[in-house]
C-alpha cells in the first residue's frame, strides 16, 4: 500500500425528512447565499421548504448554475456574494451546483485574477483557508460525489478546468433519496455511470496489495450493478435509491483512493468530449472507459483479472479472454442502464477526433493514466477504438 493522509470533514445527514435540521446545521447569524441550478429545486419544492428551515436568518438566492458550470455564471454569483457579504453558501442541486458554489466559495474573497484559480489541475488552489467561504450542501443527484469531496470542474472557454482546495469539503451534506425521486430516468443512469467509473478510476491501475480499497471498491461496483437497473425502473423505490445515492458518495469520498494509485485517463479525455460535442459527463465516460481498457490492458492486466473475477464471477478462458470478457459486460452494463458506448451513436463524425487531440494537447493532457505513458497517439488510438 501507499503511503496516504486521510482527512474528510464532512458532516453527512443522511435519510428522509432531514431538511428542518437545516436549522442546526447553519451557523444561527449566518448571510446565507442559496444556489440552485435551472429551476428543478424550485419546480419539486425543495427550494422553499429549504427557506422555511432557514427560518429568520439572511437569505440570498442565486439560481441559473447550468450543467457543466460555467465560469462566467459563477461570477455573476461572486459578484452577489461580494455585494451581500455572504458568510454561508448553501448549494442546494446535482454536482454541477455543488461544484459551482465551491468556486463561488474560493473566488469571492481572492484578491487576484479568479481565472488564474482554474489553472492548477490536481495540485489545490492557492488560496488563503481563511478566505474560503464555508459552504453546506443539499444533494439531488447521486453522481459525482461532489457533497463529500473537495473537487470541483469549472467550464470555461472551450474547457473543463478541475479545481481543488482543502476548504471547500461541505461542512455537511445533506443525502435525501427523496429528493433525487424527480429526476427524469438518464440522469439516474448517468449518476450509476459516474460511480462506477469514479471507482474504477481508483482500481483498475496495478496491484498495491490494498486490500480493503479493493473490496470496498468491489463491493460499490457489486451494489450498483445491482441496483442501477432497478433504481432507473422503479424511481420512488426508497432502498434502491438510497444505496445508488451512499454508493456514489463513498465512490469519490476519498476512502477507496487513498494508498493506492489511480488513473482518471476516462476523465480527462471525457472532460474534452464534454467541452467540445456537449454531450453529458457520464455519458462521454461510457464511451471512453472500454476502449481506455483495451488500450492500456497490458499495463492493468492483474486488476483487470481481479475485477474480472471478483465483480463479474468471470473465471473461465485465459488471461486476454478474461479481460476481454469483463470489458464486454462492463459496455453492457452501460448500455442496460440506457447509455450509448459509442462515440458515433452520439452524431461525432470520426474526423472530429482531431479537435479532441488538439484540446487535449493544448489542456497539458499529454501523459495520462497511473504510469503517465498515455500521450496524445494513444488518445487518439483510444478515440478511434470508442468511435
Ligand atoms: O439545473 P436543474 O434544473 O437543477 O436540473 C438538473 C440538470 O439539468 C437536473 N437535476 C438535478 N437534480 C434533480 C434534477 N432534475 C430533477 N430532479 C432532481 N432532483 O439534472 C441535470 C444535471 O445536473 P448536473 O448537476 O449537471 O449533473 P451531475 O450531478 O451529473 O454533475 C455533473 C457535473 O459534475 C462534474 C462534471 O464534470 C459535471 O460538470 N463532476 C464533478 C466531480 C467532483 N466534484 O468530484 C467529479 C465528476 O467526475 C464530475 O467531473
Ligand atoms: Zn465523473
Amino acid at each position: 500500500m501507499l503511503n496516504f493522509n486521510y482527512r474528510n470533514p464532512t458532516h453527512v445527514v443522511f435519510g428522509k425528512d432531514r431538511i428542518a435540521e437545516l436549522d442546526q446545521l447553519v451557523p444561527a447569524n449566518a448571510k446565507v447565499l442559496i444556489t440552485y441550478g435551472g429551476g428543478s429545486v424550485v419546480r419539486f419544492g425543495t427550494l422553499d421548504k429549504v427557506k422555511a428551515a432557514l427560518g429568520k436568518r439572511t437569505v440570498i438566492e442565486f439560481g441559473g448554475i447550468e450543467a457543466n458550470p460555467k465560469y462566467d455564471t459563477l461570477m455573476q454569483a461572486v459578484e452577489v456574494a461580494r455585494k451581500q457579504n455572504i458568510d454561508f453558501i448553501l448549494a442546494v442541486g446535482g454536482g454541477s451546483v455543488m461544484d459551482g458554489s465551491k468556486f463561488i466559495a474560493l473566488a469571492t474573497q481572492f484578491d487576484g485574477d479568479t481565472t488564474s484559480l482554474l489553472h492548477h489541475g490536481f495540485a489545490p488552489v492557492p488560496v488563503a483557508e481563511d478566505k474560503v467561504i464555508p459552504l453546506g450542501v443539499i444533494a439531488t443527484l447521486p453522481a459525482t460525489g461532489s457533497e463529500m469531496n473537495a473537487f470541483a470542474v469549472v467550464s470555461y472557454q472551450g474547457g473543463k478546468f478541475p479545481v481543488n482546495h482543502p476548504n471547500v469539503y461541505p461542512t455537511f451534506a445533506m443525502l435525501d433519496p427523496e429528493l433525487t425521486f424527480s429526476l427524469p430516468q438518464i440522469q439516474v443512469a448517468n449518476g450509476v455511470v459516474d460511480a462506477f467509473v469514479h471507482v474504477l478510476e481508483q482500481y483498475a491501475t496495478y496491484p498495491v496489495d490494498a486490500r480493503v480499497q479493493d473490496r470496498t471498491a468491489e463491493g460499490i461496483m457489486r451494489t450498483l450493478i445491482e441496483i442501477g437497473p432497478i433504481t432507473i425502473a422503479e424511481p420512488t423505490n426508497y432502498e434502491a435509491r438510497a444505496n445508488l445515492m451512499w454508493s456514489a458518495t463513498s465512490a469519490l469520498n476519498g476512502m477507496i483512493g487513498v494508498g493506492v494509485p489511480f488513473d482518471w485517463t476516462t476523465h480527462m479525455i471525457g472532460h474534452e468530449l464534454t467541452a467540445i460535442f456537449n454531450i453529458d459527463h457520464a455519458q462521454t465516460l461510457a464511451v471512453v472507459l472500454p476502449s481506455v481498457w483495451r488500450v492500456l490492458k497490458t499495463q492493468k492486466q492483474a486488476k483487470l483479472l481481479q475485477y474480472a473475477e471478483r465483480v463479474w464471477d468471470i473465471t473461465a478462458g485465459d488471461d486476454d479472454s478474461r479481460v476481454e470478457q469483463a470489458i464486454v459486460k462492463t459496455e453492457a452494463f452501460f448500455q442496460q442502464v440506457g447509455l450509448k458506448t459509442r462515440l458515433r451513436d452520439h452524431g461525432v463524425e470520426k474526423a472530429q477526433i482531431e479537435t479532441v487531440i488538439n484540446a487535449l494537447e493544448a489542456h497539458g493532457m499529454t501523459a495520462l493514466s497511473e504510469t503517465g505513458k498515455v500521450d496524445l497517439a494513444m488518445s487518439r488510438k483510444i478515440l478511434e477504438m470508442a468511435w
